[in-house]
């Protein structure tokens, strides 16, 4: 075990082509950082190629979470958070695995956690912010997500829905994770929101979003379904809130 302060997850679901190049990015990025592959036995092999790396790595950096099943993002994160806090990281991070998170900007994201943000979004949607190689498809169904949840959550967050974040440790163990059902990229939404409820510090620093070139998104029509209803169902249930406050029957 090493004596890193800050810990990226990694999930992973048919991602052995990617993985070898992000990890060997990643390890020069951060040298002082370790990486946790929260791996959903995926059936190209992709649990077998983290172990390879992991057993190749002196350093001990590269760590392993082979999970029985693809379970959705929010659960692979879940179980990576409480991997992570029980082994005492500062910095917790969420990645993805296909390149499109550039592991060169960890350094900013870490940084802005160690100076005092309990969330910090690695956001498209702040000046310096860019996507490279998306479709205009992808483009409106974020652009249209981050708006539908401004107007339902009243959160003054740009990218609500970025998947490249880092959170100081404490942060993440004040929520009650067995309380998160968000199973796919509502999820991202689902955990800002709940920072924010608990009035924590979340800050957006400027990322360059870059389309992956090999192998498949795993957005899908539910995964769209979901976030539209819980985001719907969350703004209701604190504008009730809200109301119930401003009567006196909280
Ligand atoms: N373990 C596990 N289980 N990993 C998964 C699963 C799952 O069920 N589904 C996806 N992943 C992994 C992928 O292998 C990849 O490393 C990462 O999660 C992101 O998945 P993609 O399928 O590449 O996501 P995307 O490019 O469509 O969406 C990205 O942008 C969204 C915002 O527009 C992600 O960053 C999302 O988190 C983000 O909300
Ligand atoms: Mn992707």
């Amino acid at each position: 075990m090493s004596n890193s302060e800050s810990l990226v997850i990694m999930p992973t679901y048919n991602e052995r082509e990617n993985l070898p190049s992000i990890i060997a990015r990643l390890l020069v990025a951060v040298p002082d950082t370790d990486v946790l592959i929260a791996d959903d036995n995926s059936p190209d092999g992709t649990g077998e190629v983290a172990d390879e790396l992991a057993a190749g790595d002196i350093h001990g950096r590269i760590h392993v979470l082979h999970r029985k099943g693809k379970e959705g993002l929010g659960a692979a994160y879940i179980a990576g958070f409480r991997w992570a806090l029980e082994r005492g990281y500062g910095v917790i991070i969420e990645m993805d695995a296909d390149g499109s998170h550039p592991p060169e900007s960890l350094p900013t994201l870490i940084g802005a956690v160690q100076q005092g943000a309990d969330l910090a979004i690695g956001s498209r949607y702040v000046p310096g912010g860019r996507i490279e190689n998306w479709p205009l498809s992808r483009h409106l169904i974020s652009r249209g997500g981050n708006l539908y949840s401004k107007i339902m959550l009243g959160a003054e967050v740009n990218d609500i829905t970025a998947g490249y974040r880092a959170y100081k440790a404490e942060a993440l163990a004040s929520l009650d994770f067995g309380t998160i059902d968000s199973a796919g990229y509502c999820f991202q939404i689902d955990m800002t929101w709940r920072l924010r409820q608990a009035g924590c510090r979340i800050v957006e620093v400027p990322i360059t979003f870059v389309e992956r070139t090999v192998g498949q998104s795993k957005m899908s029509e539910s995964i769209f379904r979901e976030a539209a209803v819980n985001v719907a169902r969350w703004g209701f249930e604190h504008r009730a809130s809200q109301l119930r406050s401003l009567f006196g029957r909280s």
